[in-house]
């Protein structure tokens, strides 16, 4: 008989079935046991009957602890008190093995530092399950987005030898003979070389930063996919990001509803961002917006924020709040921004970059903007932000020979499972989080 799967156990109704999988639960009422199983596809419970299944068999299923592995056979039949609608009649069980010890995770409340120690063993569970089948589909959604539009995906280098988004976080790695690298912080220079070569690219791959912040939304090591594109403008870049963070979520809304249902995630909450139209505001209007709600709701404890500056989290989620989908934030004082980024053609102190906030309080996702084109503009870019020339020869080449405008941006892929799946923190997001504070498992 062929292995049957519990994400399609709805082919089998009124048939016979055989799953393997493991026990996650088990309690029995008199002459019924019933069994929690999970194959890694679902979830579906399982039902003993006296008189059923072999009566070795039945009495086995008794005391089978959490995490046995067995080989179930039984009758599939639609159950509405059943959890996902079906249920599995016994008919044989095999246990395949018995765990050595006893689990640690047990059915009662367990705190995070706890389920973080055994994220090996938590990942089995339904929480976790949901999180990362969500990752997995946006990560597909996002293959599929840009390869339908004719992108590349070209992989950006790991070791690298100069920062790209500031020196103060990189994580340095000895080479040899006293030579150091650094652990890419993002990918873009080399997306940006991959644009003029193939016009459309996207990079996906870890990227690290040494930031010694403990908040819900940093991790050391995370996932960025960075587009980058020729002849594209600042307005099409935010167009591009719009349809990008549109598609993701409403993939996710079509093809991932039972995940979000065991997040207890309200599919509403995602809906207006499925449709796009994005707001958008320009930061010189969001600095007023942000003292305006600091000066109106002083219960927020809002800090005023002087023109100049860049925004904190609690700004951010005060700004995002008041729309019910991403908010795109553009044109940002150069001075608190990176030195490739495009001036401003109507405002020589800004650039032509944006941030895209997730509603809810969640924050940015994105970082974009036009780069430099010009080669003369760019090196003086790198003299005064103190960056040494010689590191950035090649990037020059870049606009040494046949420069053109170009933009991109990166989605980080934590955050954004973060707000899709409507998590506390980012190290649920990510299959083994790296932190400042876990290194482990
Ligand atoms: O805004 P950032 O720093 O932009 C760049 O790195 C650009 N080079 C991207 C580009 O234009 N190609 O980072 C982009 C995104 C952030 O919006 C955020 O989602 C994520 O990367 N990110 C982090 N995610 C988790 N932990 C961290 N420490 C993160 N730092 C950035
Ligand atoms: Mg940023």
């Amino acid at each position: 008989m062929q292995r049957a799967f519990i994400s399609e156990i709805a082919k089998y109704d009124g048939q016979e079935a055989l799953l393997r999988g493991w026990v996650t639960q088990r309690r029995s009422k008199g002459k019924i046991h019933f069994l929690t199983l999970r194959d890694g596809t679902g979830f579906l419970q399982a039902t003993a009957f006296k008189g059923e299944l072999p009566e070795e068999q039945f009495e086995q299923a008794d005391h089978l602890p959490q995490e046995s592995a067995v080989e179930v056979r039984g009758v599939v039949r639609a159950d509405s008190r059943a959890p996902g609608g079906y249920e599995l009649a016994i008919r044989s069980l095999k246990v395949i093995s018995l765990p050595s010890q006893e689990y640690r995770i047990t059915p009662k409340e367990h705190g995070i530092d706890f389920l973080m120690e055994n994220r090996h063993l938590w990942m089995r569970h339904r929480r976790p399950w949901a999180v990362l089948r969500v990752r997995d589909e946006l990560e597909r959604a996002i293959h599929d987005f840009f390869h339908q539009r004719g992108f590349i995906r070209m992989d950006a280098p790991i070791l690298t030898p100069n920062a790209v988004e500031g020196t103060s976080d990189l994580f340095e790695v000895d080479l040899f003979d006293g030579e150091k690298a650094y652990l890419s912080q993002s990918g873009q220079l080399y997306a940006e070389a991959g644009a003029l070569a193939f016009g459309k690219v996207y990079t996906f791959g870890p990227t690290f930063r040494a930031e010694r912040s403990k908040t819900r939304r940093h991790l050391l090591e995370f996932w960025m996919i960075e587009p980058e594109v020729a002849f594209m403008t600042h307005e099409e870049n935010i167009q591009l990001q719009e349809d990008l963070v549109a598609y993701l979520v409403g993939r996710v809304l079509e093809e991932r509803r039972e995940e979000l249902r065991v997040l207890e995630r309200d599919p509403a909450r995602l809906e207006p961002t499925a449709q796009g139209r994005f707001p958008r505001l320009h930061y010189t209007q969001a600095i007023e917006r942000v003292n305006q709600i600091a000066r109106e709701r002083p219960e927020l404890g809002l800090e005023p924020l002087p023109w100049g500056e860049d925004f904190g989290a609690p700004h951010e989620a005060a700004l995002s709040s008041q729309y019910d989908r991403p908010l795109v934030l553009e044109r940002y004082p150069a001075a608190v921004k990176a030195f490739y980024m495009e001036p401003d053609p109507e405002d020589a102190r800004l650039v032509l970059n944006d941030d895209l906030l997730a509603p809810e309080g969640y924050g940015e996702i994105i970082g974009g903007s036009q780069r430099i084109h010009d080669p003369e503009l760019l090196l003086r870019k790198i003299r005064e932000h103190g960056l040494l020339e010689e590191v950035f020869d090649w990037y020059r080449d870049l606009r040494a020979f046949g420069t053109v405008p170009h933009a991109g941006f990166g989605i980080g892929l934590e955050r954004t499972v973060a707000w899709i799946c409507g998590l506390q923190h980012v190290r649920e997001a990510i299959p083994f989080p790296r932190m400042y504070t876990r290194m482990r498992p």
